[in-house]
């Protein structure tokens, strides 16, 4: 058991408890009401709680897992990608590198994440090491990286964020990096069911929206299957679970017990991260029956559909 020492200076809304040491808020930095002691700066960090995109507060929070299905379903999604010593692996939009240590413990021949935000790409860096592991910053859409460079392309959580364009455009992207045969997973948000009307799916996206303060535009499971395959992936497998990321037995399943008191501390000591994560669980309870996580892995086809 390893003994934790936490250095509590004044327990009001500006503290907030990341890893194992405590940061405070700084009043006399302007801008910033998160003020963070650390030397690798966390993503959002110049940003106040009360804007901040709802995964970076979390992150802020000392929330780890920031996908929809949790860490089961991410393990999930790598076993469905069977990732061995012989893959080339290309993660896309990492966050803080969760995933990352799951595919990088099964020792693929080479991992390559592509991060658009510079402070997440810098704490994922961390985790890398040698020459054939490494963190560009970049987008998705338009990586830069090789055709046919990957057996394995990935992504978590970041393709609900984009609009429909987007979306296609980052398929497109796995599918040009990947070589004959390779293995796309995805782990996002969807619609249910299917025939959800259009009304509905629009005021869903807009309470998104309000409560994570960042467009978020999931489609059904249908629509989704449709963009994998217009882009040229057959899907083989399919999983779906509840979308309860902040629900308490899931905090704890995700973050283990240090971790879910860790955010439950920060949360207590900042009124307005309070405000905003129990404003996006009431968003999640309400669409309980019409939002579930959900993983994709599909295999590159050899030609794509015209
Ligand atoms: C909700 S977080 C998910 C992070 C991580 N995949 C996880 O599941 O924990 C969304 C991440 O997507 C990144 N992101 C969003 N759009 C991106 C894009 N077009 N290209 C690369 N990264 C992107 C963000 O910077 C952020 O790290």
């Amino acid at each position: 058991m390893q003994l934790i020492t936490v250095k509590i200076e004044k327990p009001d809304d500006t503290n907030f408890i990341r890893g194992q040491t405590l940061w405070r808020h700084d009043d006399g930095d302007e801008g910033r009401d998160l003020m963070t002691r650390s030397q690798t700066p966390m993503p959002g960090d110049e940003l106040k709680a009360e804007k901040m995109p709802g995964h970076w507060l979390l992150a802020r929070l000392g929330k780890r897992v920031l996908r929809p299905g949790g860490r089961q379903m991410t393990v999930q999604m790598i076993e469905a990608l069977n990732i061995g010593a012989s893959d080339a692996v290309i993660e896309f939009a990492p966050g803080l590198g969760e995933t990352a240590r799951l595919a990088l413990g099964r020792e693929p021949a080479s991992y390559t994440a592509v991060e658009r935000d510079k402070d997440a790409a810098a704490m994922v860096q961390e985790i890398l090491s040698g020459s054939a592991q490494r963190c560009v910053v970049g987008v998705a859409e338009e990586t830069g990286l090789p055709d046919a460079s990957a057996t394995v392309v990935y992504g978590e959580a970041m393709l609900s964020m984009q609009t429909p364009q987007q979306k296609s455009r980052i398929v497109r992207e796995a599918h040009r990096l990947l070589r004959p045969g390779g293995r796309y997973g995805i782990h996002e948000l969807c619609l249910i069911p299917d025939d959800l009307a259009d009304s509905a799916k629009l005021e869903i996206q807009n309470d998104l929206a309000n409560a994570i303060h960042h467009g978020t535009r999931p489609l059904t499971i249908a629509e989704w299957q449709g963009l994998l395959v217009a882009e040229g992936f057959l899907v083989q497998t399919n999983a779906q679970a509840p979308m309860h990321l902040l629900e308490p037995w899931r905090i704890i399943q995700d973050e283990g017990m240090f971790g879910a008191l860790r955010f439950a501390f920060n949360l207590l000591c900042n009124r307005e991260a309070r405000r905003r994560v129990l404003a996006m669980r009431q968003v999640f309870r309400k669409y309980r029956d019409n939002m579930a996580a959900f993983v994709f892995v599909g295999q590159k086809k050899e030609k794509v559909p015209q």
